[in-house]
C-alpha cells in the first residue's frame, strides 16, 4: 500500500517504530489523536513509557526519539510537551495531498482489515407472541450498525435473528387459543390478541391450579409434536414474524438467517448427553447442571441445562447455538447483543464453551435501557411497554411537521419520504449516539431538534451541501427523488447505496479527479483534517462496540463544516479556491452520507 492510502495516525505510528528501531529502543507506545488541539493533531507517550521502564529522564528520551523521527513530509517538527509527550502537527501540504486523494477514493480512506473474520451477529431477537416494544430498538439498531461497520471493514458478517419462538409461555398461549380466542380480533391485530389471551390465561392459571395444570399439558403436547398444538404454535410464529418483518422494513433492517430457538430443539438431548458424558455436567437434585466451582463469582451459580421435570431451557438452546455457529456456520467470532440482565447467562455459556474446547471469540455486547421522561423504564400510561410500532409511526408524524414547516412547497410524495428518513433516522441516532451501556431518556424534542447532536442536524448539513451543488450546476444529473425504492438501506458491504435519494458514490466522485484541495484558511484546514480522521474513527468503533464514537465524529464534522461555511464563501469565491471548496463540500457530504449509512441512517437530498 502506498503512504497515500494510510491514515496520518498509521503513518506516524510506522515512523515512530522506525525511529525507535533506529535509536535502538524497544518498540512501545502508540500514536493517538491529541487530547487538546492546542498541542497539535497527534501525540505519543512512547518516551514516558520507556522512561518508566528504564528509569531514565522522559524528556531526554523524547528528544532522542525525535532525533530519529523522519516525519518532515507529514508534519511540522515534533514538539516535546509536559512530562515527555511528543506532539505532532500535520502540515497543511500533507492534508491537502491526503484530502485530494480522498476525492477519488470510494472508501474515503477506510482500509479493509488484513485478517477478515467470519462474524455471527445475533441481534434484535424478539420473542414470538409478544409485541416488539421500544426496548427492542437498542439491540436491533446497535446490531445493525455493528454489522454494517464490520462488513465495510471487510469482515464476513452473518446476521442472525435468534427469535424466541419456543418456551414455556406457549403452554398458556395454546390454552388461551383453545379457550379464549376471538378470531375477528386476531385478524384485526394478531399480536394484541395473542397478548390478550396470554395475559388472561396467565391470570386464570394463577388463580386456578386446574388451569395451570392444563397449560402444562398443552406445553408437553407441543413439545411432543402433537399435530394440533404444533399447528397452533406455527400459526402464532407466522403471525409474529409478519409483524417483526414490518418493523424491519420500516427500520431498514435485514437478516441473513433467522434461527429461532425452535431450530435447536432436536439437538438439545444430544447436548445434555454430551455434557454428562464428558463430565462437564452433573445431576444435582434431579436437574442436569454445569458448575463453575473454580470461578468465585459463579461458584454458587450453576447453569441448569435440563430441569428436574426433564424440560430444556434457554441455556440448553444457547449451548446448541454455540455449536451450530462454530461448527456449521464456521464462525470464528460471535457477537450477541442483548440487555445487561443477560450478563450472567452468557458468562456461563461462554465459559462452558471454553471448557468444551471452543476457541472462537465470543462476545456478549450489552446495552442499557430506554427511560421515560420520569427516568423510569419507558411505559405507556396504562403501565405497558411502549409498542415499537407506535414509536416509529409517531416519529414519522413528528418529522413530517418539521418538513412542512421547513419546506412547504415540496411535492407530497417527497415530503412523505423525507419524513420517513428524518423520523426513523432521529430515533436510531438518538440511540446510537449514546454510549450503549448508558440508560437514556427518550425525548422527542431532543432527538428531532435541528440543533445539537441529532440525526436531523447531520441530515440538514448534508442537505445544505446538496443545495450548494444544485446552485453550482443547475441541471446536474440528479437522480429522481421519489423513485420508490422504499427506505431499505444499502448494506455497508462496499456496494452502491440503494437509498432512493442519494446518488451513489460513483456519481459523487464524478468530476473530482481533476480537483485539487487547497487549504489557505484555518477553517478549511480544520475541516480537511476532520475529513482525514474518518478512516481512523471507523475501525475504532469495533474496539469496544461503540457506534457513538462514529456518531460523535460526524457531529464534530458537521460543526467544522458549518464553521467553514460561515467563514469561506464557496460559489462566490474565485478559482482555484472555488473548485477546492466545492471539493471539500463534496467530501464532507460523502463522509456524512457514508458515516450515517454505517449507522443505518439515510440522508434526504432536500428537507
Ligand atoms: N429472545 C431473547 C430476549 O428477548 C434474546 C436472545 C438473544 N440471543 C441468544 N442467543 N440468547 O431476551
Amino acid at each position: 500500500m502506498t503512504d497515500g492510502g494510510m491514515t496520518f495516525q498509521a503513518r506516524l505510528a510506522r515512523k515512530l517504530s522506525e525511529a525507535l528501531a533506529a535509536a535502538e529502543l524497544p518498540l512501545t507506545g502508540d500514536v493517538t489523536p491529541a487530547t487538546d488541539p492546542r498541542f497539535g493533531d497527534y501525540q505519543t507517550n512512547a518516551a514516558l513509557i520507556l522512561a518508566k521502564q528504564r528509569g531514565e529522564n522522559p524528556r531526554a528520551l523524547a528528544a532522542k526519539i525525535i532525533e530519529h523521527l523522519r516525519v518532515s513530509d507529514i508534519c511540522e517538527p515534533p514538539q516535546i510537551a509536559g512530562a515527555g509527550f511528543i506532539n505532532f502537527t500535520i502540515r497543511r501540504e500533507a492534508v491537502e495531498r491526503q484530502t485530494t486523494q480522498l476525492l477519488t477514493d470510494e472508501r474515503l480512506g477506510v482500509s479493509r482489515v488484513e485478517k477478515p473474520r467470519r462474524i455471527v451477529i445475533d441481534f434484535g431477537s424478539p420473542n414470538v407472541a409478544k409485541p416488539m416494544h421500544v426496548g427492542h430498538i437498542r439491540s436491533t439498531v446497535l446490531g445493525d450498525a455493528l454489522a454494517r461497520i464490520a462488513s465495510f471493514l471487510g469482515h464476513e458478517v452473518i446476521r442472525d435473528n435468534h427469535i424466541g419462538d419456543w418456551g414455556t409461555q406457549f403452554g398458556m398461549v395454546i390454552h388461551g387459543w383453545k379457550n379464549l380466542l376471538d378470531r375477528a380480533a386476531l385478524e384485526q391485530d394478531p399480536i394484541a390478541e395473542l397478548v390478550r389471551i396470554y395475559k388472561e390465561t396467565n391470570q386464570r392459571a394463577t388463580a386456578d391450579p386446574a388451569v395451570r395444570e392444563a397449560c402444562r399439558e398443552e406445553l408437553v403436547k407441543l413439545q411432543a409434536g402433537e399435530p394440533e398444538n404444533f399447528a397452533i404454535w406455527q400459526e402464532c410464529v407466522g403471525l409474529s414474524m409478519r409483524e417483526f418483518e414490518r418493523a424491519y422494513e420500516v427500520l431498514g433492517i435485514r437478516y441473513d438467517i433467522q434461527r429461532g430457538e425452535s431450530f435447536y430443539n432436536d439437538r438439545l438431548p444430544g447436548i445434555v448427553e454430551r455434557l454428562l458424558n464428558s463430565g462437564l455436567a452433573e445431576i444435582s437434585e434431579g436437574a442436569v447442571c454445569v458448575f463453575f466451582r473454580d470461578i468465585p463469582e459463579l461458584a454458587d451459580k450453576p447453569c441448569i441445562i435440563r430441569k428436574s421435570d426433564g424440560g430444556y431451557n434457554y441455556a440448553t438452546t444457547d449451548v446448541a447455538t454455540v455449536d451450530y455457529r462454530v461448527r456449521d456456520l464456521k464462525a470464528d467470532t460471535v457477537w450477541i447483543i442483548t440487555g445487561a440482565p443477560q450478563q450472567l447467562h452468557f458468562r456461563q455459556i461462554f465459559e462452558l464453551a471454553r471448557r468444551e474446547g471452543y476457541t472462537a471469540d465470543f462476545r456478549h455486547i450489552t446495552h442499557g435501557s430506554i427511560l421515560g421522561e420520569d427516568r423510569k423504564l419507558m411505559r405507556t400510561r396504562s403501565g405497558d411497554n411502549v409498542a415499537l410500532k407506535d414509536v416509529l409511526d409517531e416519529a414519522v408524524v413528528r418529522a413530517r411537521k418539521i418538513v412542512d414547516e421547513k419546506n412547504a412547497e415540496l411535492a407530497e410524495a417527497e415530503k412523505a419520504q423525507i419524513a420517513q428518513v428524518v423520523g426513523i433516522g432521529a430515533v436510531k441516532y438518538a440511540d446510537l449516539s449514546q454510549y450503549r451501556m448508558t440508560d437514556y431518556i427518550f425525548s422527542w424534542d431532543r432527538m428531532l431538534s435541528l440543533q445539537g447532536n441529532t440525526a436531523p442536524y447531520l441530515q440538514n448539513a448534508y442537505v445544505r451541501i446538496q443545495s450548494i451543488f444544485r446552485k453550482a450546476e443547475p441541471p446536474s444529473p440528479q437522480p429522481s427523488p421519489a423513485s420508490g425504492r422504499g427506505i431499505s438501506s444499502a448494506d455497508a458491504n462496499g456496494r452502491e447505496s440503494v437509498n432512493p435519494f442519494s446518488p451513489g458514490e460513483k456519481v459523487r466522485m464524478r468530476g473530482m479527479a481533476e480537483a485539487t484541495i487547497l487549504l489557505n484558511k484555518s477553517e478549511e484546514l480544520v475541516l480537511a483534517k476532520r475529513l482525514c480522521q474518518f478512516a481512523e474513527v471507523v475501525p475504532t468503533v469495533l474496539n469496544d462496540f461503540r457506534p457513538n464514537v462514529l456518531a460523535n465524529y460526524l457531529f464534530e464534522l458537521a460543526n467544522s463544516f458549518h464553521a467553514f461555511y460561515e467563514a469561506c464563501p464557496v460559489l462566490k469565491s474565485e478559482e482555484p479556491a472555488r473548485a477546492s471548496r466545492l471539493a471539500l463540500c463534496n467530501l464532507t457530504a460523502r463522509v456524512l452520507q457514508r458515516g450515517l449509512d454505517l449507522l443505518g441512517i439515510q440522508v434526504p437530498e432536500r428537507m
